[in-house]
């Protein structure tokens, strides 16, 4: 998932050691949620070396820049920063510029030998080297590491959030995918599927609690694949240890406080099991929220992304959360004009929408991706106005959809938890309901980071309005 409004955001933290070296480092932040959790962790490493986080590029030692491939005009907005920064540098030629994350990981050493655009280069698996890699610029060689991992998971650093609203945080459960969807550059920039400890991940939700958090969002490319001392064989690692798969995992984490809301992302249609949707239901603080990605509502389209089920299974786990959770929402994730799409399986994708009624989604037309195995297999043969003009289509229904969606909340009361004042005015909270749709309404005794009974009274296709009616 992306948020459209985090992009080029800067991370920023209170100092986090007693030896500062006197340097400041400025890091800024493009594409998922996951990569905007390793900016954390970015942050607490140099932070832990000494540096001294700051929001302003100009005045930095190090500028370090945590980039996204996933389609590519994410990798064109990166390179335009990239040649500002190199502009900068002109004017201050000690300053060291680096790039971190899926580009870094995909361009290799690309950026920094035949373009020279940046002075180091480090994949998503090399942060803990960061401190050296800079200090090898420093002394004048160049710093590459993008050697990926098996076992990091940045377990046991913690990361430092002062520039969040003090209420939600994101904690990252796994890291890399072994889903070789043949569209997604991920497989290649973050390596192989790998779960962390749940202990580790239990301490940090308790530990954010303790400090006034309120809300945790799980993160992993599939949650639903989460694993810990068993094998995808189902071989157990150690028999004195437990085993833990993702129900249990949310379960864990759901039991650290009754206040603590749970939302995670992303699930995989094709591992989504019924136990995880009775873990949601059982747990008051879990929310009722699924974000299931379907790609495309035709089955052969599904073979080609190899997204391992068909429009069938999709329908399957769809009844499956209505039954079990009939207030669940659910959003998804849409790709118009894959490769050798048709207008009728285009159509087919239209259908499943209808049949469905997502409350939200995120939808793209398709993106070559050097690597990939759409790239090597399949013709890019959709001509680009047809891809945007499925796409359009594709936006036009869902508009409909989520604010039929939200009329529906019209007149209904929602548990929503305060986030803060809303983006328009200061004179009015915002927060989610357990569906994660925002709400914005007047500001009452309340504190951020309470939980109110909040009733609908109008609605747009993205927000519902209301007002405090009660302590909840
Ligand atoms: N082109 C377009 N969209 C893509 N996505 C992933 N790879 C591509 C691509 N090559 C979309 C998918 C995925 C979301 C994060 O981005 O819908 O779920
Ligand atoms: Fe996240 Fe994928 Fe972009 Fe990497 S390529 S930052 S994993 S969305």
């Amino acid at each position: 998932m992306l948020d459209e409004q985090r992009q080029g955001e800067a991370t920023v933290i209170a100092p986090t050691s007693i030896l500062m070296n006197g340097k400041k480092v400025y890091v800024e932040s493009y594409g998922c949620q996951m990569n905007f959790s390793d900016s954390e962790i970015v942050a607490s490493i140099m932070g832990e070396a000494g540096y001294e986080t700051t929001a302003t590029p100009e005045e930095a030692d190090v500028v370090l820049i945590n980039t996204c491939s996933i389609r590519d005009n994410a990798e064109q907005r990166v390179r335009n920063r990239l040649t500002q920064f190199q502009k900068e540098k002109k004017a201050n030629p000690d300053k060291v510029i680096g790039i971190l994350g899926c580009m870094a990981e995909r361009l290799k050493s690309q950026l920094l030998e035949e373009e020279k655009l940046v002075d180091l280069v480090a994949g998503p698996d090399a942060y803990r080297e960061l401190p050296e890699l800079v200090q090898e610029v420093e002394s004048g060689q160049k710093a590459v590491n993008v050697l990926l991992s098996r076992e990091e998971t940045y377990a046991e650093i913690k990361p430092v959030r002062l520039d969040s609203n003090g209420i939600s945080a994101f904690i990252s459960i796994m890291r890399g995918c072994d889903n070789m969807c043949s569209f997604c550059v991920v497989p290649f920039t973050r390596g192989r599927e790998r779960s962390r400890d749940p202990k580790s991940i239990v301490e940090e939700a308790t530990d954010l609690y303790n400090r006034g958090y309120r809300e945790v969002t799980l993160l992993g490319q599939n949650v639903d694949s989460y694993r810990w001392n068993i094998s995808k064989k189902g071989e157990v690692s150690d028999t004195n240890e437990e085993t833990v798969n993702f129900a249990q995992l949310l379960e864990k984490v759901a039991l650290v406080h009754p206040d603590l809301r749970i939302r995670f992302s992303t699930s995989h249609p094709k591992d989504m099991t019924d136990e995880v949707l009775h873990t949601m239901a059982k747990y008051e603080n879990i929310c009722e929220y699924i974000h299931l990605p379907v790609q495309s509502g035709n089955s052969d389209v599904l073979k080609r992304m190899n997204r391992g089920y068909t429009r069938e299974w999709y329908f399957d786990r769809i009844d499956a959360i209505r039954r079990i959770m009939p207030d669940c929402g659910i959003s998804t994730d849409i790709i118009a004009g894959f490769c050798g799409e048709s207008e009728a399986e285009h159509q087919d994708t239209l259908s499943l929408m209808q049949a469905v009624r997502y409350d939200f989604a995120y939808m793209f037309y398709y993106s070559k991706r050097p690597k990939t195995l759409a790239e090597r297999k399949y013709e890019d043969d959709v001509p680009l106005e047809e891809k945007k003009r499925r796409l359009n289509e594709i936006i036009q229904l869902q508009m409909e959809h989520s604010l039929e969606s939200n009329k529906r909340s019209v007149g209904k009361t929602f548990k929503v938890l305060i986030e803060g004042p809303s983006k328009r005015s200061n004179e009015q909270y915002c927060g989610r309901n357990t569906q994660n749709v925002m709400c914005v309404f007047p500001k009452t005794e309340h504190g951020v980071g309470s939980y109110v009974n909040v009733k609908v009274t109008d609605c747009t296709s993205a927000t519902l309005i209301g007002e405090i009616v009660g302590e909840a």
